[in-house]
């Protein structure tokens, strides 16, 4: 059964959603985007991600497409009309479509607002049991990354490299140290202290990674956040990602190098359980 996405206020059959070619999201990436997972039909995380949407927004000078009510009925709507369970839903905004000009538009134009559910195994996700395999690639990405934007060049040519390589995820390194995957946060496991880059402009500040904070604090798992190095990374006892997508999915392998006898250690397995848990999974 086609899907009903949502494009401009209106719900269609996915082959019916299209926007313009002059949407300055398709021109210059100029749009921002947020991907919320669905566990038994509901949303995971969703005020934080709407959080960071209205930030998105406000450091690229967009305005919101809709009221926050609406975004929330589009949401609600997505998963009713694709009697979705289990999967994410993906939304973007753009500047909207304009004549091509670098420049913001002179004259208001109406952000372009798409949304639309993509099924997917979240919680017996088969890699969380054997644990996935990252690469680490360098970080060639701009300067604002703490910006969800669509502007994921970067990250595409990561993933693609990880996956030539048979690797799920890849690790991106700038001076040494690692800042995060092309699609997720990264985090070592050392002597029972759970070891991850502090926020900046530098990487994204997950949703998934705000809510494990919470979790591992209330099991009494220890966090620092500090830079960590590639070699440490191949030295630690545990490694894992997360995001809206995985969740909270252990490492085995960077680099070729086995990380925990190349089995998902206990701290990722509990702090995963414990989000699925809290997921409603
Ligand atoms: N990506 N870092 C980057 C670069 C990301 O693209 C993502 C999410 C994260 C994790 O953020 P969160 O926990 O809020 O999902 C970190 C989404 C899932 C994507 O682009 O599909």
């Amino acid at each position: 059964m086609a899907r009903t996405v949502f494009v401009n206020g209106e719900y269609l059959p996915e082959s019916e959603g299209k926007v313009s070619i002059f949407d300055r999201g398709f021109l210059f990436a100029d749009g921002v985007y947020e991907v919320s997972a669905v566990v038994n039909g509901k949303l995971v995380d969703y005020p934080a991600h709407m959080e960071r949407l209205g930030r998105s927004l406000a450091e690229l000078r967009m305005d919101w497409p809709c009221t926050r009510e609406a975004l929330d009925a589009m949401h609600a709507e997505l998963i009713r009309r694709n009697s979705l369970s289990e999967g994410i839903i993906y939304m973007q905004v753009t500047r909207g479509a304009a004549d091509r000009a670098f420049n913001f538009p002179k004259d208001k134009v109406k952000p372009t607002l798409i949304a639309f559910t993509q099924p997917m195994k979240l919680v017996d996700n088969p890699n969380a049991i054997t644990g996935v395999k990252v690469v680490t690639t360098p970080d060639l990405r701009w300067a604002r990354r703490d910006i969800k934007t669509v502007m994921l060049l970067a990250s595409v040519l990561g993933k693609q490299e990880a996956y030539e390589k048979g690797c799920h995820e890849a690790w991106m390194v700038e001076d040494g140290f690692v800042t995060e995957g092309t699609s997720s946060n990264a985090y070592i496991v050392k002597d029972g202290k759970l070891i991850t880059r502090g926020l900046s402009n530098e990487i994204l500040a997950g949703c998934t990674r705000r809510a494990l904070f919470r979790l591992a604090k209330e099991e009494g798992v220890e966090i620092v956040e500090r830079k960590f190095t590639v070699e440490e990374a191949y030295a630690a006892d545990e490694a894992c990602l997360t995001s809206a997508s995985q969740f909270v999915m252990p490492i085995v392998e960077i680099d070729g190098h086995r990380i925990g006898g190349g089995q998902p250690g206990p701290v990722v397995r509990k702090l995963r359980e414990l989000f699925l848990a809290e997921a409603g999974a």
